[in-house]
């Protein structure tokens, strides 16, 4: 590597770490995302025309992981209008190759799933509606997944922390070796306790982080990629970058 190259990423890494450790931007990050909760600030962007429920940081950091790991078979549960699921798709059609998206939703309206299906990204795409931990929907993803030789998972569907991790149970064991699976939403946790989460079901104490911690207390095959979450400081995943290491 030229010198100037590493010094140039070994300068970023140590920034990345200490903006980490510093505890009033980490807290300024989840006071952004709580004042701006309200206003639904992640419902604000689409990619190539479809609605994507997410940060623009968080995608940025997948787009740095699909890069990195090169995964042929992305899994995602909850799709919704299918902006995630044709941004990782756009992200395989520029890497090449033959790598699919498979998006599985409990509820794929018409209207969205008019649209997807029209999308150019289609001929990446795969979709399978049913619950994510149904045994019929579950058991043709593993059809799919043996087929494939490097699997990223992404997890954002229901949730609540049974749902979560019935979903790491199931989905985690796919994930292929220096690959993710990225469980979103574990910034739930983060969000002030009296929060009104309305008609939904999760909140503090029950939600993606508190289904990650127990899946982890139990599972060695996983680590939490720390230094995604001090790169990002704004994040609805913190905690939520496992990559699988054995
Ligand atoms: C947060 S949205 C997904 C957002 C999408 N990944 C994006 O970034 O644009 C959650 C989706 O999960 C779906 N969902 C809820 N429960 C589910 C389940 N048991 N199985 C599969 N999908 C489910 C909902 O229908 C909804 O479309």
């Amino acid at each position: 590597m030229h010198p100037e190259v590493k010094k140039f990423l070994e300068e970023k890494n140590k920034n990345i770490e200490v903006q980490g450790k510093n505890e009033e931007l980490v807290s300024l990050g989840l006071k952004f995302l709580a004042d701006t909760a309200s206003l639904k600030y992640s419902y604000n962007f689409t990619w190539m025309g479809r609605p994507i429920i997410a940060l623009p940081q968080d995608m940025l950091a997948m787009q740095e992981i699909i890069w990195e790991t090169k995964p042929d078979l992305i899994i995602e549960t909850g799709v919704a209008h299918g902006g995630s699921i044709v941004y990782y798709a756009s992200l395989l059609e520029l890497i090449g190759g033959d790598g699919l998206v498979l998006g599985i939703d409990i509820d794929i309206r018409k209207y969205n799933r008019d649209l997807i299906e029209s999308h150019p990204m289609m001929n990446r795409i795969k979709l399978l509606e049913g619950s994510s931990v149904s045994e019929d929907i579950f058991s043709q993803v593993e059809e799919i997944a043996s087929k494939k030789k490097r699997i990223m998972v992404c997890l954002d569907s229901n949730h609540t922390h049974d749902h979560v991790l019935q979903e790491l149970e199931l989905y985690a064991k796919l994930t292929s070796v220096d690959c993710y699976c990225v469980v979103f939403d574990t910034v739930v946790e983060d969000m002030p306790k009296d929060w009104d989460w309305g008609i939904r079901n999760w909140g503090v104490g029950n939600n993606p982080k508190t289904a990650v911690r127990d899946f982890l207390s139990r599972n060695d095959d996983f680590i939490v990629d720390k230094m995604i979450d001090s790169k990002l400081l704004i994040s609805v995943a913190p905690d939520g970058y496992l990559k699988r290491i054995s």
